[in-house]
């Protein structure tokens, strides 16, 4: 949440690209970490210069246009989302300390802001703005002025903040760097030739270099054209590991699709394919890509506990279906946010499985510290390479789904039940629990899958033609049982983020007791139904929920198995899905969901990859 850019570069590069075009270019590319307004400020000639806009960076580029900015070599750049104060024009960031000579851009809260905007304000200094970020920025600015040393400044401000926080500040008494320091909000820096870039993720600079430094908590980093240099908060002397970005720009364009988010629901076989790959050594036993945990420890676990939020956490509810299945250890699916505040039962032999597409999202990793400081062993599922979780972690199972850009997730979903699946299957080969011809055949079983989600993307016209006609629906209902469960509640929320419409998951069973009620003439429900060929009981009792709700009047929708004929007759529409087996089911039933959810708000007028008041990244509690 918030997307943050710095850049210097060589006087010379400015023929190439200047400050401005290198700072534009990651804001676009950080957009969807927020929205509500975004700005820049560069150096040149002894001022700094500043643009900042309430609304999408397109406000802040006419806005440009409008009053251009002299040529400049480094500068900072910020697209926001909300925290302390209103998305205006004023609470935009950069914010200005040491009368205007100081610029800084802000990612994360401030906790104590308010105790030393009273101490600041004691001490003569007036505010524009009802930020944090104006406080950081002024007592910067005081540092500065008893330093004259805008890292040494940084240096002692930070260590005067409590919260999350990364900041970039730039002075027009130091217009050979950019500082920047960080605490519990991401960070990389970006390695060029006669240039380097900070951003809070790889795609602030992917246009521009591929090789990138990973930042360490409580760090400040001073980059000039020739040189990043890296202390921890107390002074001293620290190295950032280096890594090579392997997706390239094209990966983040929308490659001819309308959206990303049509783009990447169109990835999924690709991303579900890139999950399973290279997962076996050559004695063909399943690996996870970074194992700090021996497989002795991992054996003895004696629960799961899987931690996320959104999205995530309906990935490992499906997740709980399918670990608990295979391994027979017992697994609790827990909001991240809830976790920690109800005095949780952990200890040594407890794996908490964290799932975060972004690795960063603040509730998730905060859950994760409580957890390993009671002892718990960690693992993290996650898509973003070197990003904060997975480093925190004591293992890691990455995605490789590529950069999801559009803020409501589909394919990173898809890579998450996967990547779950993988690792159920992992701990069972551990424990002997399956039998290696059982856990080969459940992974061919996955192999089939991306194809199998290339034909329901192929055959998506009825789907979208659906969605289309009830663009003026005001609630639609979800159900399902077992794995459809978690597929009715992501159905629900794709729904509500992308078309603002009033929607509900539930499990079917649950229906008679309450949520029945809501059922009138014309309600559409959508049911996930299980396989006929799974348990013969569960997928009757399906059947039965669907007549109990049309005979109150829903207009019901079906997504059921090929061949599934006995639907046909208590549906209004009914979308079928290839074969497979029960518990692999949701990777391909949450398919079309998805393509509706987006058509219908594409027919709303919504923009689907961006929707209202989102963000991709959540980096605040
Ligand atoms: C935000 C996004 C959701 C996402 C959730 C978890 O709320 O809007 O789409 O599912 O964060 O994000 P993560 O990066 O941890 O998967």
């Amino acid at each position: 949440m918030c997307g943050i850019v710095g850049y210097i570069g060589l006087p010379e590069k400015i023929a190439e690209h200047q400050a401005l075009d290198v700072l534009l270019e990651g804001l676009r590319r950080l957009e969807y970490r927020g929205y509500d307004s975004a700005g820049v400020a560069t150096v040149a000639g002894g001022t700094i210069e500043a643009r900042k806009k309430s609304g999408k960076l397109a406000n802040l580029i006419d806005e440009i246009e409008g009053a251009p900015l002299v040529p400049a070599s480094l500068g900072i750049g910020h697209t926001r989302w909300a925290t302390h104060g209103g998305p205006t024009d004023q609470n935009a960031h950069p914010h200005f300390g040491d009368d205007g000579r100081l610029a800084v851009i802000h990612n994360g809260i401030i906790e104590n802001f308010a105790e030393l905007k009273q101490k600041l304000s004691a001490a003569g200094h007036t505010f524009d703005s009802q930020t944090d970020t104006e406080v950081a920025a002024k007592l910067l600015g005081e540092a500065y002025q008893a330093t004259g040393d805008l890292t040494e400044a940084m240096r002692q401000a930070v260590n005067e903040l409590d919260g999350a926080f990364t900041l970039l500040a730039v002075h027009t008494e130091a217009p050979d760097r950019v500082v920047a320091a960080r605490r519990n909000s991401p960070l990389v820096v970006g390695l060029g030739e006669g240039e380097n870039f900070l951003g809070s993720d790889v795609s602030g600079f992917i246009d521009f270099t591929r090789e990138a430094v990973e930042l360490e908590q409580d760090q400040i980093v001073t980059i000039t054209t020739g040189d990043v240099a890296i202390i921890n908060f107390d002074g001293t002397p620290a190295e950032g590991k280096r890594f090579h970005i392997n997706w390239d720009a094209s990966a983040a364009e929308k490659g001819g699709y309308a959206s990303f988010m049509e783009k990447e629901i169109h990835e999924q076989p690709k991303a579900v394919e890139d999950t399973l790959l290279g997962r076996t050594d050559a004695s063909g036993k399943l690996t996870l890509d970074e194992l700090r945990i021996s497989p002795e420890e991992l054996k003895r676990t004696s629960k799961i506990i899987v931690l996320a939020c959104g999205t995530a956490a309906y990935a490992g509810t499906v997740a709980k279906y399918a670990i608990e299945h295979w391994t027979r250890i017992p697994v609790e699916v827990e909001l991240a946010h809830e976790f920690r505040y109800r005095d949780p039962i952990i200890d040594e032999t407890t794996l908490v499985v964290s799932i975060s597409q972004s690795g960063e999202t603040m509730d998730t990793l905060m859950a994760v510290r409580y957890a390993k400081e009671q002892g718990a062993r960690t693992l993290s599922i996650c898509n973003t390479n070197g990003s904060t979780i997975p480093r925190e972690s004591d293992a890691v199972l990455y995605l490789h789904a590529g950069p999801e850009i559009a803020v409501a997730s589909t394919k990173a979903f898809l890579a998450m039940i996967t990547a779950s699946y993988l690792l159920g299957l992992y701990l069972a080969q551990l424990r002997g629990q399956l039998f290696s011809g059982q856990i080969s055949d459940i992974l061919a079983d996955l192999h089939k899958i991306p194809g199998k989600i290339q034909t329901i993307l192929d055959g998506a016209e009825p789907i979208k033609a659906l969605a289309r006609g009830m663009a003026q629906t005001p609630s639609v209902l979800f159900l399902g049982r077992h794995v459809g469960f978690p597929v009715a509640m992501e159905g629900a929320l794709k729904l509500k983020e992308l078309a603002y419409i009033h929607a509900e998951g539930f499990a079917a069973g649950e229906l008679k007791h309450g949520p029945i009620a809501l059922i009138e003439e014309g309600q559409p429900v959508f049911v996930v139904v299980p396989s006929p060929r799974g348990r013969d009981s569960l997928h009757s009792k399906v059947v039965s929920n669907i007549q109990e709700v049309r005979a109150r009047g829903a207009k019901t929708i079906t997504v059921a198995e090929d061949g599934d004929d006995a639907v046909t007759e208590f549906s209004e529409n009914v979308f079928f899905v290839p074969e497979t087996q029960p518990l692999l089911m949701p990777l391909l039933t949450t398919v079309p969901l998805q393509i509706f959810a987006c058509a219908l708000a594409t027919e709303k007028g919504y923009d689907v990859d961006q929707p209202r008041n989102l963000a991709k990244s959540v980096t605040v509690e």
